[in-house]
C-alpha cells in the first residue's frame, strides 16, 4: 500500500491537478488539505477541460471518495457555482464529503483581503482577492466559524455578533444567519458529521492527499509575507487531513520545467523580457482563479533543493517541458550569487527583502528543437531533453517519476 501527498513545489500552478488525476486512478481516497478556492487546476481527459478549484480532480473517476478535510476554507457560494458546473458535464458528487471542522469564507472576509490589499498600496500582496488570509486569520485567532457552525443557530449567533463588532459591520445579524442558513443548505448534501468513521473506514485504503499553491507560497517557509496563510508543504496533509504521518508513504513534489508565479513577492530567476513572453504564450501562463498572466522564469535549482528539503519531497514529477520544444538554448539556475559580497549561496534566501541583492548563477543547456508531445517513454525523447531532466533529477537529488509534456492525460512519461 502506498499513499502519496501531491505537493506543489515552487510558487503554485505547477500542473498538480494532472498529476493529481493520473493517481487518483489507484486511490480509494482523495483528500484536499489545505487552501480554498484560490486555487484553479485544470485537467484534460480526452480533449475535455475540467476546472476544479476546490473539489479534488479525482472525482473525474466513479466511485473514488473525495473528502474536504479541517484544513481546508470554504466560501459556501463559489462552491456550489463549482458543483453547479461540474454536474452539468455530468460529473457525480454523491462521494463527495466535507469535514465539518472546515472554516467558512463569509462574505466580510472577501470584503476585507480587498480592502487590506487597497490599503497596502504598493506593498500589496497580490492574493486572489477570495478572503483566504482572513478567513486563516479569524481560524488561528479562535474567531473562525466552522462548517458545523452553520447547522448550530446558538453558536451561529454568538459568532455572528462577534464578527459584526469586531469588524464593525454594516450588515445586520439578521441578514448574515439568513446568509448562513443558505449556506448550511449548499453545503448540507455533503457535509459528513461521521467523519471520524470516514477516516477510519478508510485507513486500510489507499489514500491520496492533494496540497493546493506550492511550498513556496507556505506560510512558514515561503517567500513570507509573499504567501498564502496555510502549509502547502507535505506536512500540511496530516494537519490539514486529519491522518498522522505514519500514514504517508511518498510525498510526489510537482514542478514546471520552468518556473511561474502569480502575485507580487521576490521571484530571482524571473525572465521580464522577451524570452518570459514567449514562455508565457506557448505555456498559456493566465491564472485559473484571476486570469491573471503569470511571471515566467527559467528553473530554479534553489528552490527545487529547498522545496525536497522542507516540502519533505520523495519523488519528482516534471510538468510541461514541451514548452522547451522551439527553445534552442535553455538556462537553469544552480546558484544565486550576492553581489554584496561575491558569495555563491546554493541554500534559499528566506528574508524576501534581501532578494534584491541575489542574482542567478545559471547553466546553459542546448534545446531540442522537436515536438516532444507525442512521446511515450523517456528513451523516445531527445538526447538535450534527456540530459536536461537527468540534470534536473541531479539537483532535485530525489528520483523524477513522470515527465508530463502535454495537458492531457495521455501526454505522461512514466520512469
Ligand atoms: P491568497 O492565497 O489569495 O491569499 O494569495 C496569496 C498569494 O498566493 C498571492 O501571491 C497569490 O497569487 C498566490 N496564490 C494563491 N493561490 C494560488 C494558486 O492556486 N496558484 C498560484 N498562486 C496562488
Amino acid at each position: 500500500m502506498v499513499n502519496k501527498v501531491i505537493v506543489g513545489a515552487q510558487w503554485g500552478d505547477e500542473g498538480k491537478a494532472k498529476i493529481t488525476d493520473l493517481m487518483s486512478a489507484n486511490a480509494d481516497l482523495i483528500i484536499r488539505y489545505q487552501g480554498g478556492c484560490n486555487a484553479g487546476h485544470t485537467v484534460v481527459v480526452n480533449g475535455k477541460t475540467f476546472k476544479f478549484h476546490l473539489i479534488p480532480s479525482g472525482i473525474l473517476y466513479s466511485g473514488k471518495t473525495c473528502f474536504l478535510g479541517a484544513g481546508i476554507v470554504l466560501h459556501p457560494e463559489t462552491f456550489q457555482k463549482e458543483i453547479t458546473d461540474l454536474k452539468e458535464q455530468g460529473i457525480s458528487l454523491s462521494t463527495l464529503k466535507i469535514s465539518p471542522l472546515a472554516a467558512v469564507t463569509m462574505p466580510y472576509h472577501i470584503e476585507l483581503d480587498g480592502a487590506n490589499e487597497k490599503k497596502a498600496g504598493k506593498n500589496k500582496i497580490g492574493t486572489t482577492g477570495k478572503g483566504i488570509g482572513p478567513t486563516y486569520t479569524d481560524k488561528i485567532s479562535r474567531h473562525g466559524i466552522r462548517v458545523e457552525d452553520l447547522f448550530s443557530k446558538d453558536i451561529l449567533g454568538i459568532k455572528i455578533e462577534d464578527a459584526i463588532s469586531r469588524f464593525d459591520l454594516k450588515t445586520t445579524k439578521s441578514e448574515l444567519m439568513e446568509k448562513c442558513s443558505e449556506y448550511a443548505e449548499i453545503l448540507s448534501p455533503y457535509v459528513d458529521f461521521n467523519w471520524q468513521s470516514t477516516l477510519r473506514k478508510f485507513k486500510s485504503k489507499k489514500l491520496l492527499f492533494e496540497g493546493a499553491q506550492g511550498i513556496m507560497l507556505d506560510i512558514d517557509y515561503g517567500t513570507y509575507p509573499y504567501v498564502t496563510s496555510s502549509n502547502p508543504i507535505g506536512g500540511g496533509a496530516c494537519v490539514g487531513s486529519g491522518y498522522g504521518p505514519k500514514m504517508i508513504d511518498e510525498v510526489i513534489g510537482v514542478s514546471k520545467a520552468y518556473i511561474t508565479r502569480v502575485g507580487e513577492g521576490p521571484f530571482i530567476t524571473e525572465l521580464d523580457n522577451e524570452i518570459g513572453t514567449k514562455i508565457r504564450e506557448i505555456g498559456h501562463e493566465f491564472g485559473t482563479t484571476t486570469g491573471r498572466p503569470r511571471r515566467c522564469g527559467w528553473f530554479d535549482g534553489v528552490v527545487a533543493r529547498y522545496g525536497v528539503l522542507v516540502g519533505g519531497l520523495t519523488q519528482m514529477a516534471i510538468t510541461k517541458l514541451d514548452v522547451f520544444d522551439t527553445f534552442d538554448e535553455i538556462k537553469l539556475c544552480v546558484a544565486y550569487k550576492d553581489t554584496r559580497n561575491g558569495n555563491i549561496m546554493y541554500d534559499y534566501p528566506t528574508n524576501a527583502f534581501e532578494h534584491k541583492y541575489f542574482e542567478p548563477v545559471y547553466e546553459t543547456h542546448a534545446g531540442w528543437m522537436q515536438d516532444i508531445s507525442n512521446c511515450k517513454s523517456f528513451d523516445e525523447l531527445p538526447q538535450n531533453a534527456k540530459k536536461y531532466i537527468k540534470r534536473l533529477e541531479e539537483i532535485f537529488e530525489i528520483p523524477i517519476k513522470i515527465v508530463s509534456v502535454g495537458a492531457d492525460r495521455e501526454q505522461t512519461i512514466l520512469l
